[in-house]
């Protein structure tokens, strides 16, 4: 017989099915394109992942079309969406099923955490929303909208916080519409409980049952811990071209932004005249160089302050020659080819606005 729904879960999904946002991976959801969305979705706000997850979707329909798909493919389909381990893990997953269960993915939490880049959080969402398994998934959201709700006073990072909301939950979801329940909650996070103590308890349907909020201290919680502050790494970037090719080079195979295309650099903001150095030891005879607008990327963990000089050679073959790894590239390449990191896209945008 069914277990009676929990009131707490009758209130949220009669909130989700007024006001749920309509979301392209919802109105299909298969499990390739569930897997797809929540990994965009893992560090990409969901207005900015739409249209990578259609494009993405044109170009890579199946788990056996990305299983296939060259790494240059599959890395350009993510250029823009940055934590690049994300989708090379996906493509590692999507061989994985290829070749482990025979091309179908396997439907449930336990087994798809098994593969590549899904973790306990994505694993739930999938065999929730594409299975109908009955397992909570629980992401910031849901931790956020846990911590108000029951007023949870420990830090909400540590893996405690996670293993009480995910008991919590795993109390109220409801058998028969797991995925809407875990999606309703993800959306109530985004969309009213939000964070930064700015939740919007007046249009909550479970207000009533906050306790944060009948104790009207919303802005307590969640409880997080002070954050460290980023290091700043100087670095100085050359936009080398001869009128039409611009050279590139591939960044190492591991570390951040592992094996993406960049504009050669170097640690620290040089000089013009250092600048200038440089290019010539590279082999090159610059014939003019400016600089350009210094350029800022924020990454998790780190900033890059860039100062970038645009260069200006009669001929790139000398640095072709000493450095077989370095690609000189044309501004269509560049567009269509090569994958350069948003980190570079302040100089990237330089070079094309030269066309
Ligand atoms: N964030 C992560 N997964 C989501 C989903 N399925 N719907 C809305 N927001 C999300």
């Amino acid at each position: 017989m069914d277990k009676k729904q929990h009131p707490e879960a009758t209130i949220l999904l009669e909130w989700y099915d007024a006001s749920r946002r309509i979301l392209p991976w919802r109105e299909d959801p298969t499990p390739y394109h569930v897997w797809l969305s929540e990994i965009m979705l893992q560090q990409t706000r969901v207005e900015a992942a739409t249209d990578y997850y259609l494009r993405f979707l044109k170009a890579l329909p199946d788990v056996a079309s990305l299983a296939a798909a060259p790494e240059d493919q599959y890395m350009k389909l993510w250029e823009g969406l940055g934590y690049y381990s994300r989708i090379r893990n996906m493509h590692k997953a999507a061989c994985q099923i290829m070749e482990h269960y025979g091309g179908t993915m396997p439907g449930t939490a336990a087994e798809l955490s098994k593969l590549a880049g899904i973790g306990e959080y994505t694993a739930a969402a999938i065999a929730s929303i594409a299975f109908g398994e009955a397992v909570p998934s629980v992401d910031g959201n849901l931790l956020r909208v846990f911590a108000r709700l029951t007023s949870y006073g420990e830090n909400i990072k540590d893996k405690a916080a996670k293993a009480a909301a995910t008991e919590y939950y795993r109390a109220r979801i409801p058998g028969d519409r797991p995925g809407d329940y875990n999606q309703a909650l993800m959306d109530l996070g985004a969309t009213v409980c939000l964070p930064n103590g700015a939740p919007l308890c007046d249009r909550c349907p479970l207000s009533g049952l906050c306790k944060a909020h009948a104790d009207s201290r919303e802005q307590d919680f969640p409880v997080v811990p002070a954050k460290a502050s980023r290091k700043v790494e100087k670095m100085t970037i050359f936009l080398i071209t001869d009128g039409t090719r611009v050279i590139i080079r591939k960044r190492p195979d591991q570390g951040l932004l592992a094996g993406l295309y960049e504009f050669p650099n170097i640690s620290g903001a040089l000089t013009k005249s250092k600048a200038e150095g440089f290019v010539r030891e590279m082999g090159l005879e610059p014939a003019g160089i400016t600089k350009t607008p210094a350029a800022r990327h924020i990454f998790s963990h780190k900033e890059w302050h860039m100062t970038g000089y645009l260069v200006q050679v009669p001929d790139l073959d000398p640095v072709r020659k000493a450095d077989p790894a370095v690609i000189a590239a044309t501004t269509q390449e560049l567009r269509d080819v090569y994958s350069i990191p948003s980190a570079f896209s302040a100089f990237l945008k330089i070079l094309l606005s030269q066309e």
